[in-house]
């Protein structure tokens, strides 16, 4: 018998940092701070991620391109990856990410793409606790999600690797 099923979310918006908490906005600035540090010659697109850990400690990682494209990496992967690499044993409370572009103003939050939602799931399923995802665009407007999950419903388990 056919079923349709409904997958609902809902996330908080903002329209000012100021009206988050501090550890919050510490962690969209340091975001915003390491995306002036991305290589992105090539779109000219430069994203900042920050990850803030269990123990407090801020991991900050930004867009590597390449000039094969395809060997480039994300903000969030490099800085999700980099963060459990030195902190393997802390678990991962949140990961912050914005955005700029050289020739436009980016006015709708940047929301991490399919491959950083799979990579981010696999260490929120690891730690069993979810990752809160920040938001911002431009012009301060910020989306709060509480999960990956959320972003990434119907994923993809490691419990199905194996039966
Ligand atoms: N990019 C990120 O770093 N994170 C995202 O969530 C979306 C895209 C980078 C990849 C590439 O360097 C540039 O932005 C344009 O896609």
């Amino acid at each position: 018998m056919k079923q349709n099923i409904e997958i609902k979310i809902v996330f908080e918006e903002y329209d000012n940092i100021s009206e988050l908490q501090n550890t919050d906005q510490e962690l969209l600035k340091k975001a915003v701070e390491a995306s002036g540090n991305a290589y992105a010659p090539y779109s000219e697109y430069y994203v900042g991620a920050a990850v803030l850990l269990g123990n407090g400690k801020i991991i900050t990682g930004n867009n590597q391109e390449n000039a094969a494209y395809p060997s480039g990496l994300c903000a969030e992967r490099v800085a999700i990856y980099y963060a459990s690499s030195q902190y393997p044993e802390e678990e991962i409370l949140a990961i912050a990410i914005t955005a700029k572009a050289k020739n436009f103003s980016i006015d709708t939050p940047v929301a991490p793409c399919g491959a950083c939602r799979q990579v981010l799931a696999e260490y929120e399923t690891r730690q069993n606790k979810s990752i809160r995802l920040l938001l911002m665009s431009d012009n301060g407007k910020i989306q709060i999600i509480k999960s990956v999950e959320d972003v990434l419903p119907l994923m993809f388990h490691a419990n199905e690797l194996k039966k």
